[in-house]
């Protein structure tokens, strides 16, 4: 099993833009929020998490992305249940559904992300920390918001997480609290700690 600074070594190297370096820290610290709650491996949810789009750059369509990937991440040693839950995060392009809770929590976790780091960089202190759940509903509800971020794809992914692993009692509003909640403990890798108010 790989450790994190490897897996941090495998992004840098394939992923230079830092939007997509900060989605991808953003669902690492989602990814680690639930493993934490639901009997997972931290470590491997985490993988999961910091890894689903690291191969974006290279291969930037849904009919490569991530499969193309996949070879050099097992290539580096990544896990295979680690590979198996970036697979399940397209399965229409991969073909490979989402069988375990990391599969189902990744697929929860990524899209949303993106929605809350648009209503942090909106707000003129850039800090998640000051981030409420009901600002993220305002602008969730404003379709023009973010608009790449499917709000029926999220509602869709967060009932199936919740059917397969909260026994049907993860409400939206509760997830988005979560993944908000998450990315406020890792406010600072973020950079959404108000220093963008600087830069
Ligand atoms: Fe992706
Ligand atoms: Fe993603």
């Amino acid at each position: 099993m790989i450790d994190r600074e490897t897996a941090w070594g495998i992004l840098t190297e394939h992923v230079q833009d830092r939007g997509l370096r900060r989605h991808m820290l953003a669902t690492e610290a989602a990814m680690r929020f639930y493993a934490d709650r639901l009997d997972g491996d931290p470590e491997r949810w985490g993988l999961a998490g910091l890894l689903h789009d690291f191969d974006w750059e290279i291969h930037p369509t849904s009919e490569q992305h991530p499969m193309d990937g996949a070879p050099i991440l097992r290539e580096r040693g990544v896990p295979k249940d680690v590979v198996q839950a970036i697979l399940a995060h397209n399965p229409e392009g991969s073909g490979v559904d989402a069988e375990q809770p990391m599969d189902w929590a990744l697929r929860a976790c990524d899209e949303i992300t993106g929605l809350i780091i648009a209503a942090t960089l909106v707000r003129p202190a850039k800090d998640v920390r000051q981030l409420k759940v009901k600002s993220v509903k305002r602008n969730w509800k404003d379709k023009l918001f973010c608009a790449a971020v499917s709000r029926d794809e999220v509602r869709e992914m967060t009932e199936d997480f919740s059917r397969e692993c909260w026994d049907g009692g993860l409400e939206l509003w509760q997830h988005v609290g979560n993944v908000l909640e998450a990315m406020k403990g890792a406010a600072e890798s973020l950079d959404l700690d108000g220093r963008l108010v600087q830069s």
